[in-house]
């Protein structure tokens, strides 16, 4: 996949005479890949299969004439007015019935077979023309998949498919009356005909149903993809496919999306799409997100579209401060990118997008942004050579599973509880100390961690359950929190006995006969004598063979446990029945560290952060200003400083880096 920096371009927004000044800068600033025409359909295909690629030809050759390399985009994210007016019908339907209009974007609905028509003609003479360009090195399908459709499609198309799918899921209508629990208010089935997709209704939906329209929908956008993946391998074998994530974005399970394409990219706008939040603390989110991006595909990603200056469509964003820009393209590489696209090359004039900065202003005219980054690509560019293909090597893996992320969202217990929120506060303690972290899917390898943490285990199968008491009895250490074993996987709750149930009670050593949902209250926790703040959640436990690490402080269950150490085979489970405060999440990270000897990369002041790549033979260590200060770290003795008159001192924003030796 090799490695690049490039600009997301847009040559059909400006004049033919300024695509050469353009390319000539690029150049200059180190640019040598170029992702083009992922929204420009009509422009390509102004009306039904008349097909306009020659101004795409001559953009191509102008860039590929300077060194710079194409990625090529679908351009099924934005479907133009014609075939609009022509087929009406391909307009999605919102949760409320509501037709979705012309106008924006991703006015499309992904199952409609007039729709997928349409897309397969496009894509068909696409590749075909574009297939045998040697400049054009792969393609990205479709833009951001999932992006706008969290309530779409709920079309008569859609629904009909979603009644496929169950039927295939289920066979016959009685197991799904069963696997749903329909005999609650009366909501049985005679046959599949009967099933709508959960539009707007009186009260709350049935949260089976919900579940496997969520799951539907996610595979419907792996389909989508599938559908164009598939024409665009057939005519032009040997160039990629990659597909541009959003982070923690869910409408589409990543992993299963990621089985279809080459390599995955990501899109990271650190500042945000306008946030309120705008000065809330990031830089573990931002890590976050690349660490779930390699997880996918436990592979060097792209970022497709980094950040390149102010974010805003109606309402802007702050501007990014000197040294941001390249510091979070750093922190994308030293957590796995092997290159960086930067959104977009030049603020458009035009639409939606007017405030959304590029690299130039709307004038053209290169300003800090450019130059900033003119000075970091040329900085950066021999090592990420010399890193390319290497990966963190973390010993500490957290579980991130969508299935368990659609449960926990369709019912959150607590108003302010979220998955992801949950899975953060063991990531940020982990993330402040340093250790390296991969997300991990659940049925991934567990035995190459010293530590798997698996948060809110909510849904759980026998399979699952046997995974991890395979895990802890070969000698892993497990943790596992609130709410584990509760659901089977179609989201009805199990009888058998106390909570955790099933395989995972014997494992914890406890158990859970009561709980408390923390409405309104902070909880507390004693742990050797000290307190913390505890939230959301109290599981009332029994021990039955585990030991108690911590207990409550507070409420009627005070001195009862809360944190669990259980021998089991030749390992150890944790049980967290509650979620921690930031200080108590930092203690109990705190003490994995200590008993399972895990490895951090050292202790930083507030705002740092260290992270490295391990080639064979080198540790390529990143330490990371994400501050507005000069900070200072103790560097130990066989760090060697990679970039020349680097010094012990890091400037506000912005990196050094290090090797060692890893023999
Ligand atoms: C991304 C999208 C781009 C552009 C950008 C700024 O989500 O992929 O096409 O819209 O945001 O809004
Ligand atoms: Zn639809």
């Amino acid at each position: 996949m090799g490695t690049y920096f490039g600009v997301d371009y847009y040559p059909e927004h400006w004049p033919r005479e300024r695509w050469e000044t353009d390319a000539k800068l690029m150049q200059e600033m180190g640019v040598d890949v170029a992702r083009l025409a992922e929204f420009s359909w009509s422009k390509l295909e102004p009306s039904l299969g008349e097909f306009n690629f020659g101004w795409l030809d001559e953009a191509i050759t102008v860039l590929a004439d300077r060194g710079i390399k194409i990625i090529l985009g679908t351009p099924s994210a934005a479907p133009p007015a014609w075939i609009i007016s022509a087929n009406p019908e391909i307009q999605p339907i919102d949760y409320e019935g509501r037709v979705r209009y012309f106008g924006g974007r991703h006015h499309d609905c992904q199952s409609n077979l007039v729709y997928r028509e349409h897309i397969k003609r496009y894509v068909t003479a696409f590749a075909a023309h574009f297939g045998d360009n040697p400049n054009v090195i792969g393609w990205q399908i479709d833009n951001e998949l999932g992006n706008s459709h969290h309530q779409l499609c709920m079309c008569p198309s859609c629904e009909d498919h979603f009644r496929q799918w169950l039927q295939n899921k289920y066979g016959d209508i009685e197991t799904l009356n069963t696997k749903w629990g329909n005999t609650f208010w009366s909501q049985e089935y005679q046959n599949f005909s009967q099933i709508l997709a959960p539009k707007i209704t009186v009260t709350g939906h049935n949260p089976s149903a919900l579940l496997d329209w969520k799951l539907f929908c996610s595979d419907l956008i792996v389909d989508f993809h599938k559908f164009q993946s598939v024409i665009l391998r057939q005519a032009a074998p040997g160039k990629f496919i990659t597909q541009n994530m959003m982070g923690f974005e869910d409408k589409v399970n990543y992993y299963d999306l990621a089985e279809d394409i080459e390599f995955t990219s990501h899109d990271q706008y650190p500042g945000g799409h306008f946030h309120p939040t705008q000065n809330e603390r990031k830089s573990d989110k931002l890590a976050a997100a690349l660490d779930l991006m390699r997880a996918t595909k436990d592979k060097p990603f792209w970022i497709m579209e980094q950040q390149s200056g102010i974010t805003g469509w109606e309402v802007l964003g702050r501007a990014p401060k000197p040294g941001e820009l390249g510091m979070w393209s750093a922190q994308a590489v030293a957590h796995g990118a092997d290159c960086i696209v930067y959104f977009r090359w030049r603020t458009c004039t035009m639409g939606t997008e007017q405030y959304w900065h590029g690299i130039l202003p709307h004038s053209g005219i290169p300003g800090r942004y450019y130059n900033e980054l003119k000075t970091f690509v040329h900085k950066m560019k021999p090592l990420m050579k010399e890193i390319q293909g290497a990966l963190p090597k973390s010993k500490v893996a957290i579980i991130y599973s969508y299935n368990q992320k659609y449960a926990i969202d369709i019912q959150p217990h607590h108003p302010d509880m979220t998955y992801i929120g949950h899975v953060m506060k063991y990531y940020t303690a982990l993330y402040d100390r340093n250790v390296p972290v991969d997300f991990i899917n659940d049925d991934a390898d567990f035995t190459k961690y010293d530590l798997v943490i698996a948060p809110l285990q909510y849904l759980m199968t026998p399979e699952l359950e046997s995974r991890y008491q395979a895990y802890v009895k070969g000698g892993g250490n497990l943790v596992l929190t609130m709410r584990a074993g509760v659901k089977d996987d179609t989201n009805l709750c199990r009888v058998a006995g106390a909570l955790p149930m099933g395989g995972l009670r014997e494992l914890v050593g406890v158990e859970v006969h009561e709980y408390d949902c923390l409405r309104d209250i902070t909880g507390w926790v004693l742990w050797n004598g000290q307190r913390y703040a505890c939230e959301m959640w109290s599981d009332i436990i029994n021990l039955t063979g585990a030991k108690e690490l911590a207990t409550y402080d507070f409420e009627f269950y005070t001195g009862t446990p809360v944190i669990t150490e259980n021998a089991y085979g030749d390992g150890t489970v944790y049980y967290v029945g509650t979620e921690p405060g930031a200080d108590l999440a930092a203690k109990l990270v705190d003490e994995f560290i200590t008993k399972h000897d895990i490895c951090t990369w050292g202790e930083t002041p507030p705002g740092m952060e260290i992270a490295a790549r391990s080639s064979n033979g080198t540790d390529y260590i990143f330490v990371i200003n994400h501050t507005g200060d000069n900070r200072m770290v103790t560097i130990p003795d066989d760090w060697k400083a990679y970039f020349e008159g680097q010094s012990a001192s890091i400037n506000p924003y912005s990196i050094n880096v290090y090797t060692r030796s890893n023999n």
